[in-house]
């Protein structure tokens, strides 16, 4: 599976991502909103590990995919997952070195109008933490509006957070 966008390529990620893929993750700033156990190594080993089952499964209903650049360079992932009927999430994650760069937005562009196109999706929802001010302006900039926010619903870090819910639904995107 490989998704092309401007000088970017979304495909399925293969085990030998694994080193790259464990140093953009382990950067603390890219961890701020992520748990503990979220963060660590072993995490981001049986993540991808996921991704590649979730490939291989028949009829696939999660694409989790590398976004690399056109020399193959990993830097980051951004994913659709069915999560009911004609309901799908989205999530994007991109290595420190790209933040502010426009990639997350034309990754994400990307993986939504697949979604809406080839996988007929209703509507397509992402959610992330209140604070997580960088998701929720590309969430925003790639025309999702927040449907509800969940307080005090996650605990981490010593501390509770709030989650917020954006979404976009296919008649909006048509327009
Ligand atoms: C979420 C993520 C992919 C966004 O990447 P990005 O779009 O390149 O992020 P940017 O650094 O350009 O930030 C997006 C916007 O938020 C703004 N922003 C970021 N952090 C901010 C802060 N602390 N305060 C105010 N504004 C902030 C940026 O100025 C930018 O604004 P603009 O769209 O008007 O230019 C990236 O931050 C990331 O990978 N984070 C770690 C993983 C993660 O948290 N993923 C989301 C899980 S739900």
């Amino acid at each position: 599976m490989e998704l092309k966008t401007g000088k970017l390529i979304l495909r399925d990620f293969r085990f030998d991502d694994l080193p790259a893929y464990l140093l953009l993750r382990s950067d603390s700033k890219f961890q701020r909103f992520y748990s503990e156990e979220e963060s660590g190594d072993e995490k981001s080993e049986s993540l991808l590990r996921f991704f590649i089952e979730q490939a291989n499964e028949t009829p696939r209903t999660k694409f989790q995919l590398a976004i690399c650049s056109n020399d193959q360079v990993l830097m980051g992932s951004c994913g659709i997952r069915m999560e009911g009927a004609g309901s799908y999430s989205i999530g994007c994650e991109l290595g420190r070195r790209w933040h502010g760069s426009g990639i997350a937005r034309q990754a994400c562009t990307a993986i939504i109008e697949f979604g809406f196109r080839d996988l007929n999706a209703e509507r397509i929802y992402a959610e992330t933490i209140s604070e997580n001010i960088a998701a929720i302006r590309l969430c925003a900039s790639v025309g999702l509006k927040m449907e509800t926010e969940r307080i005090n619903d996650r605990f981490f870090k010593g501390r509770s957070w709030n989650t917020a819910v954006y979404s976009i639904m296919r008649n909006e995107w048509l327009e």
